[in-house]
């Protein structure tokens, strides 16, 4: 952030006040009211946040207008079709990608920190069978903080949670279908060894499809940050008060678990399943949309920041069908999510709107024919995130002067009553 020689004028009861413009280095500005109330006595109201820059960042930069997602720096683009998870992983977090030395070392520590402690999977017992997963990976990253301690260092931690979290997701999958464990294999590359722990069972060879681990791999990078979305700016108001990175974590799995956010992609795939078993009548749920009584929406579409194409909506829409079609399958759920598509962003009630398809709009589609129950497939987007949530809980917490977040209100109840 630069600050600039421009400033911004507020008149407030008749006397003139002074705010500094702040420019980031993609030429966005700010009003820096940070002295406002000191000076004025006033706040600025905001709901949704949709106005409010609660920090300064340089892991993620979006441009909504244009479809632009970036990570340090590097189009999402660029980094889906090159990167591995890991790479990414790294580059988010420590701010450059790892050199060859560096990645066999990162992605080595991650491969050897994958057990959780033993004592954790009497945990997964506890639990009834139909628990929904995201609970379940919430419950487990914060109880990682009665093992591990932040004494332990940021970095030795990090790479525990990056490690543990597939195992964690996979126990609680293999717990609801009533199955044995698969412990995780050393061999194997994050990806395939997710889904080894997901679909081996005992005493079967299992073999890991190169076209899922790699649809798999795409995934997680696409999720990997989205800047200061619900569930991150949570992160970093829980991480704020100096809560550990592990209860942190935690607090960001349970914001992403709502269907506006991260249970969106769930949600995708029960509506394409209901328009399928009505017959596949998919302009009556288009207008369905539209009609604000009715309470539904087409749900993948809209996004707070995009409005012209989430870039991630169409890299995924090709890997869908790239997938489908590697694999032999084919998928009714796909024609109609097309199907949906073009319908609406023909439709002048989108158009105005700006709505267009998110990226939870095909992500679903791929999950399924990985043979990954619906239920999963917010944590599968939580696996993808965890390294975007470190990066800024680590990025706040390393800002010199960082605060608690404590934002005001403007309050509307009774005045002074008494109870006499
Ligand atoms: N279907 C139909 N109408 C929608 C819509 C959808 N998916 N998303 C937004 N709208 C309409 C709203 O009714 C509202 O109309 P109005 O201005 O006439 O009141 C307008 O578009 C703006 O929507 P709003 O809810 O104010 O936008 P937001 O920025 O607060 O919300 C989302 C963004 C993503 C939460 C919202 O678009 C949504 O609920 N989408 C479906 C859920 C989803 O896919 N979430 C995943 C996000 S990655």
């Amino acid at each position: 952030m630069s600050s600039d020689t421009q400033v911004a004028k507020l008149v407030l009861e008749g006397k003139e006040v002074e705010l500094p413009v702040v420019t980031g280095s993609e030429q966005e500005k700010a009003i820096d009211i940070r002295k406002l109330r000191a000076e004025t006595g006033y706040i600025t109201m905001d709901s949704g946040y949709g106005n409010t820059g609660s920090c300064e960042s340089a892991i993620t930069f979006i441009d909504g207008e244009k479809g632009i997602l970036r990570y340090r720096g590097y189009p999402i683009e660029e980094l889906a079709a090159r990167c591995s998870f890991l790479e990414v992983c790294y580059l988010l977090i420590y701010g450059e990608l790892p050199d060859a030395k560096t990645k066999e070392e990162f992605e080595s520590a991650v491969t050897r920190h994958t057990l959780i402690h033993e004592d954790m999977k009497k945990f997964f017992e506890g639990y009834p069978r139909n628990a929904h997963p995201m609970a379940i990976l919430a419950s487990m990253f914060c109880s990682l903080s009665t093992y591990y301690s932040s004494d332990a260092g940021l970095d030795q931690n990090i790479i525990r949670l990056m490690a543990k979290a597939p195992t964690i997701a996979a126990f609680s999958y293999k717990k609801s279908v009533g199955q044995p464990i698969i412990y995780p294999r050393n061999n194997l590359d994050y990806s395939s060894n997710f889904l080894s722990m997901m679909f081996a069972v005992p005493a079967q060879d299992y073999v890991v499809s190169p076209v899922l681990r790699d649809a798999l791999n795409l995934l997680l990078i696409l999720h990997a940050d989205h800047e200061q979305n619900c569930s991150t700016s949570t992160v970093r108001m829980v991480g704020s008060s100096q809560a550990n990175l592990f209860a942190s974590m935690s607090a960001g799995v349970l914001a992403l678990w709502g269907p506006l956010h991260g249970g969106a992609n769930q949600k995708v795939i029960e509506m394409l399943q209901r328009i399928y078993e009505d017959g596949s009548d998919y302009k009556k749920y288009v207008a369905l949309a539209k009609d604000k009584d009715s309470g539904f929406r087409l749900m993948g579409f809209g996004h707070r920041v995009y409005k012209n194409f989430d870039p991630r909506a169409q890299i995924l829409r090709k890997a869908a069908e790239g997938v489908l079609a590697e694999l032999g399958l084919k998928d009714p759920l796909l024609d109609i999510a097309k199907a949906l598509e073009e319908v609406a962003l023909d439709d002048p009630y989108f158009v105005e709107k700006k709505l267009y398809p998110n990226v939870d709009f095909y992500s679903g589609i791929i999950y399924r024919a990985m043979g990954i129950p619906t239920e999963m497939f917010t944590v599968m987007f939580a696996l993808g995130r965890l390294p975007g949530w470190i990066a800024q809980w680590k990025e706040m917490r390393e800002e010199a002067g960082s605060r608690i977040y404590r934002p005001r209100q403007i309050y509307t109840g009774a005045t002074q009553r008494s109870l006499s």
